[in-house]
């Protein structure tokens, strides 16, 4: 079946475009080819100019000066974004890392960026290192079968961060079906109800779940990292409550779907590529290079986008002032001017200069966090993996924003 490039950009905008790999990356291909700079006008959401290659994605967010976060930092269909407008003017809503430029970004950013340094994450190897055996074990005892999404990947990254932040376990499971709810939002299997409203009340819970939090925090510091946030200064005063809640919610919703969608593909890859598999068992100082080449492989984050605040020549297209751009992660990480046969699944692919975590002043606060928990758990599932094969059909999320698998059945033998 061929597909016209007006068919292409409008699966950008499809969330089912993204259950579905084949048709996603045949779209993204043929955009790449012959409008890698393409105006999209979907129905249900507001029109952007859809940035395919790599070397575009990363012009883009090297000019943050030019291309802003606000007031459009990610696609959401029309009627959500104008629900976000209308409560944005009454002082309501989301104001995360994510919906910031500077000076505020910076500065925000800031709070946060001591606990994410990579030397701070080394030092937290140990305590994740626990959590990851305690949900291999967890694999042993489910038997020889199970859902590995439901079942284990879903819990490990939730549970490190959440550790982190010092949240009590008693609340897991209800922060892990609000953020499912949250960032799953075009999935039938996950949102909670159809209308922008009750989109905004899943928010809502998010917030008032994380005000009470701070109060709790300023009350009796401890040395996690939600006393952090909520004891930080900046320009001498304390985070606003609307802030510190915004700041939970950026690190408890961002650190774990995605890091979890990375495990999940790529224990998928390694059972789909039984040689790339057995090559990283053999040789497990591959393992860094194989963590990269998941995150590459899987790319949970789908998209963010940016708004111009200024003509702007991109190749052969002028972007406007006012115009949004969506940038393809999954597109520039799969660009043939930059990998080398970018549909080979390559344990030891070096270099790997994906995309995944972004680029530029708004780069993956997480990624030290995300990339020592992937490895750590495969390191401590790989030396036990006697055998691995499909039980059954794997299932994509269907989402414009963060996902991946949503459901891997798996038999396996470990020792
Ligand atoms: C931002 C990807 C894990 C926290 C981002 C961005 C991407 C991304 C693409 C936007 C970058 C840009 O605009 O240039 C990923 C991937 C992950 C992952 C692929 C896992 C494999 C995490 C984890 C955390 C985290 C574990 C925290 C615990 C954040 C935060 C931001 C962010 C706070 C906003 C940064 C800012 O705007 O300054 N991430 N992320 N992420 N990520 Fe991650």
């Amino acid at each position: 079946m061929s597909l016209t490039v007006e068919e292409a950009g409008r699966a950008l905008a499809d969330p089912s475009a993204y259950a579905d790999d084949a048709r996603l990356h045949a779209a993204l291909a043929l955009l790449r080819r012959e409008a890698p700079v393409h105006w999209v006008e979907p129905d249900g959401y507001h029109p952007f100019w859809a940035i395919t290659r790599h070397a575009d994605v990363l012009e883009i967010e090297r000019n943050h000066q030019i291309f802003l976060n606000a007031p459009r930092p990610q696609l959401l269909p029309s009627a959500v974004e104008d629900e976000i407008e209308r409560q944005a003017e009454q002082g309501l809503g989301l104001r995360t890392l994510i919906h910031m430029d500077d000076p505020d970004h910076r500065v925000i950013r800031a709070v946060g960026a001591d606990w994410f340094r990579p030397r701070a994450m080394r030092d937290l190897e140990p305590r994740i290192k626990e959590l990851a055996r305690r949900y291999v074990d967890r694999m042993a005892i489910l038997g020889d079968t199970c859902d590995f999404v439901r079942q284990v990947s879903v819990h490990y990254p939730l549970y490190v961060i959440l550790s982190l932040l010092g949240l009590p376990e008693s609340d897991f499971e209800r922060l892990l079906k609000l953020t499912q709810e949250l960032f799953g939002g075009d999935d039938k299997d996950m949102r909670r109800g159809e209308t922008p409203e009750e989109k905004f009340e899943v928010l809502m819970e998010f917030l008032g779940y994380f005000q009470e939090l701070t109060a709790a925090r300023r009350a009796n510091p401890t040395d996690d990292l939600a006393s952090a946030i909520a004891n930080a200064k900046v320009d001498g005063k304390p985070l606003n409550d609307f802030d510190a809640a915004s700041y939970y919610v950026i690190i408890a919703t961002a650190g774990h779907d995605t890091t979890s969608a990375t495990i999940s593909g790529g224990l998928h890859a390694l059972i789909e590529h039984p040689g790339q598999l057995a090559r990283l068992h053999d040789d497990p100082a591959l393992m860094p290079l194989a963590v990269e080449e998941m995150i590459r492989w899987v790319t949970p984050v789908k998209e963010f986008m940016r708004t111009a605040n200024q003509d702007y020549k991109l190749g052969q297209v002028t972007i406007r002032e006012g115009e949004s751009v969506l940038l393809s992660y999954p597109s520039a990480n799969r660009d043939e001017e930059v990998f080398d046969d970018p549909f080979r699944f390559d344990v030891g692919r070096d270099p790997n200069r994906h995309l995944a975590f972004g680029s530029g002043t708004h780069y993956c606060l997480g990624a030290a966090l995300a990339r020592i928990e992937i490895r750590v758990f495969f390191e401590e599932l790989l030396p036990r993996l006697e055998s691995i094969e499909l039980a059954g059909t794997p299932e994509n999320t269907a989402t414009t924003f963060v996902g991946g698998l949503k459901r891997l059945p798996i038999r396996y033998s470990l020792r």
